[in-house]
């Protein structure tokens, strides 16, 4: 009998937490047939360093960097015209973007009315690229999907054909790719500074693996939280401004600065057990360690508590993190933007 395995990589706080690395990494290593991104839109910036030159994709999967088919799931919306001007410009730096990158037919799309519904400045800080409208305009049933349109005709496949097609002998090997992050979620997050898609491993399993047979949730998160958007957010300390400056923590969209705070503990847990994460990667750990700064919020609507060094900070973190989150097996320190 044929199966469907997957690994999913999902942000646990508020996106640009770098899934694209982990993704990237792990479709290196993994054996995987597919590569799927299942939430989001062009709203997401992956950040991605292949064989020392920087990348930033939007709409295409991470395994096109390692020759593997990449699939924009059934439940990501796609501006077309971004779409296939990203796939372009990867043909072009050689990845032959043109034969692996795949949409789903029953993708829904991103018009340009949605995008003009933007502009100018929206209440809740949104990446202007028409998300929010896409996804209104699918769930009220007035959508239009990738299957209709016809510059995606020759790239659209159908789900289950794709992964549980006869070609693979042992079934398929799924890695399956997150946008945005927990703190987003258009149900767990700070409604309305959310996006318009869930973002959680429930996306992941709607697009198309049974639940049972998922193996890894590779969860990851920075060691102090960021967010873009309208909402006040940022703490007020001199040295979350260096964070800020240090870890160049700007948006990879629409290039506005990230407003910073200390790791949240008690919201990472939450993140963590709501998704099942077997293992989480914790990235950036060096530009905390530049700044020199370790603190955390350790109990909700507490105080930031301070750590006299990185040692101590990370200790503490690992030690809270493994008490409390039922499925965590390993936390990975990363302090390197082009690998784990
Ligand atoms: P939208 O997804 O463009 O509708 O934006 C809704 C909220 O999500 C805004 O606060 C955005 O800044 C934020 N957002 C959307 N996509 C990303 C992302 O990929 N990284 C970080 N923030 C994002
Ligand atoms: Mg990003």
């Amino acid at each position: 009998m044929k199966t469907v395995t997957a690994d999913v990589v999902v942000d646990l706080q508020f996106g640009d937490c770098g899934k694209g690395k982990v993704v990237h990494h792990l479709a290196k290593n993994g054996n995987y047939t597919h590569v799927v991104r299942y939430n989001g839109g062009s709203n997401a910036g992956h950040t991605i360093y292949h064989e020392g030159k920087k990348y930033v994709t939007h709409l295409v999967p991470a395994g096109v960097f390692h020759g593997i088919m990449s699939v924009i799931g059934g439940g990501c919306v796609v501006d077309a015209d971004k779409l296939l001007h990203e796939i372009e410009l990867l043909d072009e730096a050689g990845f032959r973007a043109s034969d692996l990158v795949r949409v789903s037919k029953n993708a829904h799309v991103t018009t340009k009315e949605h995008v003009a519904e933007e502009t100018g400045e929206t209440k809740i800080g949104t990446t202007r690229t028409g998300n929010g409208p896409a996804y209104r305009d699918k769930h009220a049933r007035v959508g239009i999907r990738a299957e209709d349109v016809s510059s995606l005709s020759k790239f659209l496949i159908d789900p289950y054909e794709c992964f549980w097609d006869n070609r693979h002998e042992l079934g398929s090997h799924v890695l399956m790719e997150g946008a945005q992050g927990f703190g987003l979620d258009v149900d767990w997050g700070d409604y309305p500074f959310v996006s318009s898609s869930n973002c959680t491993v429930a996306a992941a399993v709607n697009a198309g693996v049974p639940p049972q047979n998922i193996a890894e949730v590779i969860g990851v998160a920075k060691p102090y939280v960021t967010y873009v958007g309208s909402k006040a957010f940022a703490g007020d300390h001199p040295d979350l401004t260096e964070i800020q400056r240090v870890g160049q923590e700007f948006g990879a969209t629409t290039g506005r600065p990230r407003q910073c705070n200390w790791l949240h503990l008690p919201e990472l847990v939450k993140a963590a057990n709501i998704n099942g994460v077997t293992k989480l990667v914790m990235n950036k750990l060096d530009v905390l360690e530049d700044v020199g700064a370790y603190r955390a919020f350790i109990k909700d609507g507490g105080e930031v508590q301070e750590f006299v060094d990185l040692p101590s900070f990370t200790k503490f973190v690992e030690n809270h993190l493994y008490e409390s989150c039922e499925q965590l097996e390993e936390v990975v320190w990363s302090s390197s933007p082009e690998k784990i």
